[in-house]
């Protein structure tokens, strides 16, 4: 974005004293206006304590003793010496040019930053001036996207709280009524999908309407606790869990009774069986994939494949046996009332969520999949003009291949090929190459680029989309019956390949919206390592590689960096990145890393199952919502979809923890605040609670 200007220091006094009127940024010029100044005010302030203290971090965490580090409170008792008081500006240092200090000396991160994230040290492990402003607090990271909201709390117990220790801070004095639990009809309850009086408008329901999002009003909101089931025990862990869950956690039997003939899924006394092949696969999941890397050697799996979407995907076998080629699958499939197969898949440990193809836009960004897979997922593809086969197009990155295993690919009766011809028509209009026909397996690749689209025959169909739409949009956007263009740049075809595209700055970090006034790669791996001090830290003091963590979901998930430090430091979990629509679109950077994540409203919610995540992460979330809908909202959701015995880790803004606190344990939690690694002084606290089994 635009260079940064000068400012003087002069004005840099007179704003520094009203940080507090950040609230008041809104236009991004602002923004960087007063991150600037802040920038000057540290740098000053740097100069003055930098040299007296050493940092008090530098003991654990890294050698460049960033001060973000969350500070493990608990169990090792690690320094965090009183810090000097608490300073406005962050501690990240000279404003110019990247690289300033030397990596080697303590750095700077003395003074307990106030506020926000503090230090950030480039991609050499050098701090520099990053993005500061203000906002969204310490959580540099997940931060920065969206710094014009947010921090302003926080500021304003900066100054009185002194030395005083978690507890105290917030402050917040509501007191929350102990919530009851729901009745036993909710067991299972999803809000927006099973509202019944809004599905029972759509009687026929020919386009599947009756399966989409239909949330609840504001006065019937969830305000109580869903059950479990009887004798829901402790989920069987991962690896484990491909193969086997426990009846009593899903117990219906209706898939069985459907498909059981089918050797996908049996029971087998208290337990679930997978067998990974059934129908689907006959041979096995296995031999189906190495089918499918045989047929086009191109895909192969774990390198240019890294990101696949399984459309009604059974119980996830597909996705579940990908993992093992160090692919990542999100499975959807609709809340199919008998069937709860997204339900089995995320009981397994595979990553899944509810979505279905029918008027809205599925809630993930353009080119996200490098392929896309249904077999046998009783979708009607050439219905209205394509419109689902667009929605598919949409989603599938450049060169992206479409895996079609259905009967009308290999069964001569008339009708099937005549749903053949018809699905031959449409790809070969919205230019897919059909790379490969085998047995009952079809497989098309999307062009690279737009040279085949707009070299069609004028008025040819289904028509180009308008290139001002942004098929990035997706919160409740209608289907389109149109071709979405690629970017003339290119932009999105070329990822690198796995694992290198986990730290590349993909290209599309330049096109999504954000205000950066620094480099935006360097923001970037700032936000990779920031999350990787943090989650590391996390592993040693909280034992994460103890936990068992396997469904683990960033709530705010910015750039990615958490699910991308998770991965690094070899915790065996898969994250559901959820961007929420508050703040900016860095969905196509999630998936472009190899990655994948979904679109949200966290005040409205989530589309999965109750008990479904090991662990939520909400870093800078509840400062920035709580301006939009009620806390309380957001926390009856988190413990709706979290599976007893799972955790919450809350980073934010003490203005807002203490109330989090009085929610978390009205909902009868047991929730503890620790300092983050600013020290007590800092604004942030970390509020870190489990649900009991
Ligand atoms: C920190 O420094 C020590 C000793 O110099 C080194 O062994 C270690 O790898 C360094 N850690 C990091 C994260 O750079
Ligand atoms: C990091 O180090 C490399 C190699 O020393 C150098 O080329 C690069 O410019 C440095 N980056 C920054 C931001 O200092
Ligand atoms: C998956 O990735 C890991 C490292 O990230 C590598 O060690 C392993 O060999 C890969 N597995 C496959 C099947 O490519
Ligand atoms: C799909 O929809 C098209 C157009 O509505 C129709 O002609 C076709 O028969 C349908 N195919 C199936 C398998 O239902
Ligand atoms: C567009 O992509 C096709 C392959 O899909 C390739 O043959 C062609 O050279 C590309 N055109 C441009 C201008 O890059
Ligand atoms: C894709 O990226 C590779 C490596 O970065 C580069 O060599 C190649 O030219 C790029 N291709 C296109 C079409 O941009
Ligand atoms: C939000 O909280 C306020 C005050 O606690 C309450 O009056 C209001 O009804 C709540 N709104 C919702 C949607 O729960």
């Amino acid at each position: 974005m635009k260079p940064t200007a000068p400012v003087t220091s002069a004005t840099a006094t007179a704003i520094a004293s009203s940080t507090r009127i950040i609230e008041v940024l809104k236009t991004p010029k602002l923004v960087k206006f007063v991150a600037i100044v802040l920038l000057s005010v540290s740098l000053v302030f740097l100069a003055t304590h930098i040299s007296s203290s050493t940092s008090p971090f530098s003991s654990f965490s890294t050698n460049y003793s960033l001060p973000p580090p969350p500070s493990p409170s608990p169990p090792p008792p690690p320094p965090p010496p009183p810090p000097p008081p608490p300073p406005p500006p962050p501690s990240p240092p000279p404003p110019s040019p990247p690289p300033p200090p030397p990596p080697s000396p303590p750095p700077p991160s003395p003074p307990p930053p106030a506020v926000r994230r503090t230090g950030i040290i480039d991609e050499n492990g050098t701090m520099s001036d990053e993005f500061i402003i203000g906002e969204s607090g310490s959580n540099s990271a997940g931060g920065f996207t969206e710094f014009n909201d947010g921090s302003e709390e926080g500021k304003e117990e900066e100054e009185e709280e002194k030395g005083m220790k978690s507890e105290s801070n917030g402050e917040v004095r509501i007191r929350v009524e102990k919530y009851k639990e729901c009745d036993k009809s909710k067991v299972d309850y999803i809000p927006c999908l099973d509202n019944e009086e809004a599905i029972k408008l759509f009687s026929s329901s020919e386009k599947g309407e009756k399966y989409e999002r239909h949330c609840p009003g504001k006065d019937k909101m969830l305000d109580c606790i869903v059950p479990k089931p009887k004798g829901y025990r402790r989920p069987i862990p991962w690896p484990q869990s491909r193969d086997e869950v426990w009846f009593s956690n899903v117990p219906h039997t209706r898939l069985v009774e459907d498909k059981g003939g089918q050797n996908w899924i049996s029971i087998k006394k208290d337990k679930f069986i997978f067998p990974g092949g059934g129908t689907q696969f006959i041979h096995g999941a296995d031999q189906y994939l190495n089918q499918i890397s045989q047929m086009v050697p191109e895909i192969s799996f774990g390198h240019h494949i890294r990101v696949a979407l399984d459309i009604g995907c059974g119980v996830a076998s597909f996705g579940a046996f990908l993992l093992q080629r160090n692919v990542t699958t999100l499975s959807i499939a609709p809340k199919d009332v008998h069937e709860n197969q997204i339900q089995f898949a995320l009981e397994r440990g595979v990553p899944a969520m509810v979505a279905v193809f029918a008027t809205h836009r599925l809630l993930y960004p353009s080119q996200a999949f490098d392929l896309i897979h249904c077999s046998r997922c009783r979708i009607n593809w050439t219905r209205d003009d394509g419109i689902l086969l667009l929605e598919v197009n949409r989603m599938l990155r450049a060169g992206g291949y479409f895996v079609w295993a259905a009967q009308p690919v290999y069964k001569h009766e008339e009708i099937l090929q005549e749903q053949w011809k018809e699905m031959e028509d449409l790809t070969s209009r919205i230019c897919w190459e059909l790379v490969k026909k085998d047995g009952y397996i079809a497989i098309w690749r999307k062009p690279l680029n737009n040279s085949c689209y707009l070299n069609r025959a004028s008025g040819a169909l289904p028509p180009l989309c308008d290139p001002n739409d942004n098929s990035d949009n997706v919160w409740y956007v209608d289907l389109r019956a149109c071709i979405t263009q690629l970017p003339v740049n290119g932009y999105g075809s070329n990822v690198s390949t796995w694992p290198a595209r986990l730290h590349d700055p993909p290209d599309r970090l330049q096109s999504i919206e954000m205000d950066a006034y620094i480099s935006r790669k360097e923001i970037f791996r700032a936000e990779s390592k920031y999350w990787n001090e943090i989650i590391d830290s996390y592993i040693r003091a909280f034992r994460w590689k103890d936990m068992k963590l396997r469904n683990v979901m960033d709530m705010r998930a910015g750039l990615g960096g958490l699910a991308a430090a998770l991965h690094d430091l070899q915790v065996d979990c898969w994250v559901m990145n959820v961007v929420p629509v508050s703040g900016f679109n860095t969905l196509p950077v999630i998936y472009d890393r190899g990655l994948i994540g979904v679109m949200h409203d966290w005040c409205e919610p989530f589309d999965t199952y109750p008990r479904t995540y090991d662990l939520l992460h909400a870093s800078g979330l509840f400062s920035v919502e709580k301006k939009r809908c009620n806390m309380s909202t957001i926390m009856l959701e988190m413990d709706r979809i979290l599976r007893p015995g799972g955790r919450v880790y809350i980073r934010d803004s003490i203005s807002v923890i203490g109330e989090l606190k009085e929610l978390a344990t009205a909902m009868g939690w047991a929730p503890v605040v620790h300092d983050t690694g600013e020290g007590p002084h800092a604004s942030w606290r970390l509020l870190i609670s489990e649900k009991h089994m």
